[in-house]
């Protein structure tokens, strides 16, 4: 058994943060959540991890991810010259599959279940697929499914104008290797991409074994702002513990779960968690509210925020209105001035957006 992570992709829809990283390194609770999928699957003891790259953002993930050894896995990255497709970036993957089977994990996707049951069903019921899929409000923007009661998937339709149910695929599938033949038998659909609903509808139109099962949790799919900030509301609420590895003064008042990183210092802050701090940040005359995740190195001075995430080495001084339910990138600078402010002073990059209230 191996795994596949689609860590490639456009991420379009988190511009523009992902101009300039890959949006599965986007921290949730300060964790990549690239991350949590390679923990998921290690925790299913599958270990050899192959992650599918693009050219732009597969240098950054590399970096940051490693050979796997921080995970006890062995991790092999595979370059997807373009972003064509979740059954091309599979095609592509064939020299690394060869005739295993293998989870496929979409790099982009948070999942609160173990997938231990999952892949004991999937082994012991000898299947070609199991697909996981979860009840939504409006299944018009997923690939949906219809499905028998004798658990048999009949019909996969990608993003259905009218869906035939309410019940949409979650990114984490389990393939033997039957799914190659099915690739090689579809083409392109109009949006240009070879489509992993059709390489699965092929499979149950050449009668082999295509089940689903119901994931019962959360799951997340982090393609947007906002699901970012549910992703780190959700993982802060489940996951978070107490740790102080870094100085806090007197002044400061800090109530519910709070982790502070190494040499970080919090001066004459109020904090009120869940909130995460990471490594080397300074604070000082801050309000941290609940649901705030600040990364490496950031400075957070006069300001008041919370259920926000911060990227590394920002800097954000003298805001006092409340920052409410933003993700701030890499290296931003916000500040206003101690004096009242005459004017307002941006430099601002493409596709940012900036409300204020
Ligand atoms: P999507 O979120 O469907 O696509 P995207 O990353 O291009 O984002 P957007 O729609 O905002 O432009 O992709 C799901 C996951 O699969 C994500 O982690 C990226 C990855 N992926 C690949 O690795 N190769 C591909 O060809 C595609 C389409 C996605």
């Amino acid at each position: 058994m191996k795994a596949l992570i689609l860590s490639g992709g456009k991420g379009t829809r988190l511009r523009p943060l992902t101009y300039t990283g890959a949006k599965q390194l986007v921290p949730v609770a300060n964790k990549p959540i690239l991350w949590y999928c390679i923990e998921s699957i290690v925790a299913a003891g599958v270990t050899d991890i192959g992650i599918v790259i693009s050219p732009e953002t597969g240098e950054e993930v590399k970096n940051k991810t490693g050979n796997g050894d921080r995970f006890n896995a062995n991790i092999t990255y595979i370059l997807q010259d373009k972003p064509a497709g979740l059954a091309h970036a599979v095609k592509i993957s064939q020299p690394f599959l060869g005739d295993d089977s293998f989870i496929m994990f979409l790099g982009d996707n948070l999942i609160e279940s173990d997938l231990n049951k999952f892949l004991n069903s999937f082994q012991q019921k000898q299947l070609d697929a199991l697909i996981l899929l979860r009840q939504v409000d409006d299944p018009t923007a997923f690939g949906v499914a219809t499905v028998g009661s004798d658990g048999k998937v009949i019909r996969l339709v990608e993003k259905p104008k009218q869906p035939e149910s309410n019940l949409a695929l979650v990114g984490v599938y389990f393939f033997k290797k039957t799914i190659h033949q099915a690739i090689a038998n579809i083409v392109p659909s109009a949006r240009g991409e070879l489509e992993i609903t059709e390489a699965i509808q092929k499979l149950i139109d050449t009668d082999q074994n295509v089940e689903a099962s119901e994931l019962e949790g959360w799951w997340l799919d982090t393609g947007k702002k906002d699901d970012i900030l549910a992703a780190n509301q959700i993982v802060l609420d489940a996951r978070l513990k107490s740790q102080n590895l870094g100085t806090v003064d007197t002044d400061s008042n800090l109530s519910g779960r709070i982790a502070i990183g190494i040499g970080s210092k919090v001066i004459s802050c109020k904090i009120r968690g869940p909130v995460i701090i990471g490594e080397n940040c300074y604070l000082e005359n801050a309000y941290i509210g609940p649901y705030t995740s600040i990364k490496d190195r950031v400075t957070i001075i006069s300001t008041d925020i919370e259920h926000s995430v911060i990227l590394s080495d920002s800097k954000i001084t003298g805001i006092h209105q409340r920052i409410v339910d933003s993700v701030i990138g890499q290296r931003v600078l916000m500040k206003v001035s101690p004096k009242r402010p005459q004017a307002l002073r941006f430099l601002v990059g493409d596709d940012s957006q900036l409300e204020i209230m």
